[in-house]
């Protein structure tokens, strides 16, 4: 049984080749995204494997289903990339992987907030170059201070319990509230006093209709002059345009970022020696008070450990006609 994997990567060969030995599959893998430019050149196989950015859209999924393919596996958790009802339409069956390390991702978003706050960045740069001055370091306590966690599933909900081992008074909002972390003290909330009383709000949920542009510049100016807003879910959370009227104006007080509206043409790729003719990143990337990473949260051992086995899993039990073990893995 052969499955193509598009946007590989040099880790996603080893960590993927790693683990087929208990499989046996054949794979191939190419660098380049998912996408009608190329799907109709992929050759006979029963499963695709795809990523973050590449574009699994009606088109696509027609093409797929023409060639033979069975299975459409994203290796990752979103999946606002893939249209969903044209799978159904066309019989292709599609799987994620629902949690792989919420750990990992809620850790990277509390990197962020260090960063932003504590300068580290900065120090280490000055240290090295024997500046051991302090100025412009100043940073503040996260103990005592409030988070707000809009979306408190897998990821949100390991970054509630984080900050809440800081000292933070922890705020969530969820279309539904999870008792485990009401018995750790997060106290839900409407999304607007979330907003309203957070020094700090974290991004956890996913990229719906309902959450696309979720904050924009009605929503921004509901939120605490200064506050520090993190994005480590889908870049079309935040209207960037606003978000950088409101840097600008110091009603965003810092912005980290793992994700970006438009980073399909930029993440995951060595762009040093290129002229980048994106305007919008370029501004962010002007501020000394925004910290953007190139969709990294993810990218730690377990995880992609995780990832490989439980996509090669997934695969395993759908080509074989059995129901998929991992919950909330089939998404159809
Ligand atoms: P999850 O499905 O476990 O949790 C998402 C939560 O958001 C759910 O509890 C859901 O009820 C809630 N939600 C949905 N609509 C909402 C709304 N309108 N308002 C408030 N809450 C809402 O998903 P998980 O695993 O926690 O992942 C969250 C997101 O993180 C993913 O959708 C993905 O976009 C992103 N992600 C980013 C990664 C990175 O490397 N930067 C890696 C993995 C995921």
């Amino acid at each position: 049984m052969k499955i193509i994997f598009f946007s590989a990567k040099p880790y996603d060969r080893s960590f993927f080749n790693k683990h087929n030995g208990q499989f046996g599959f054949e794979l191939e893998f190419f660098d380049t995204h998912l996408g009608p430019h190329i799907v109709h050149a992929i050759t006979a196989a029963d499963a695709v494997c795809v990523f973050v950015n590449d574009k699994v859209n009606a088109e696509v999924i027609r093409v797929l289903a023409e060639k033979g393919i069975k299975v459409i596996a994203l290796r990752c958790a979103g999946f606002n990339n893939v249209d969903l009802e044209a799978a159904q339409r066309y019989g292709l069956k599609v799987c994620r992987v629902p949690a792989y390390s919420p750990e990992a991702v809620a850790e990277h978003a509390l990197a962020m907030i260090l960063t932003l706050n504590r300068k580290t960045h900065k120090a280490y740069n000055r240290v090295r170059e024997q500046n051991f001055s302090l100025n412009g370091l100043l940073g503040f306590n996260l103990h005592g201070k409030t988070v707000g966690v809009i979306g408190t599933g897998n990821i949100g909900k390991a970054f509630c319990r984080i900050m809440t081992g800081v000292g933070c008074r922890v705020l969530g909002h969820d279309l539904t509230e999870d008792q485990e972390l009401k018995d750790t003290g997060v106290v839900y909330k409407p999304r607007e006093e979330v907003l309203r009383q957070s020094d700090i709000i974290s991004l956890h949920c996913p990229l719906t209709e309902e959450t696309h542009n979720l904050i924009n510049r009605d929503t921004i100016v509901q939120m605490k002059k200064g506050v520090m807003l993190i994005n480590t879910s889908r870049g079309k959370l935040i209207h960037t345009a606003d978000a950088i009227e409101a840097l600008k104006t110091g009603q965003i007080g810092y912005l980290g970022i793992d994700v970006y509206e438009q980073e399909e043409k930029l993440f995951f790729k060595d762009l040093s020696e290129s002229i980048i003719d994106d305007d919008t990143i370029q501004r962010l990337m002007s501020f000394p008070n925004v910290l953007v990473t190139a969709h990294q949260a993810f990218f730690t051992a377990e995880a992609l450990n995780e990832i490989a086995l439980t996509t090669f899993e997934n695969i395993r039990q759908l080509l074989s006609g059995r129901d998929v073990s991992h919950k909330g893995a089939l998404l159809c």
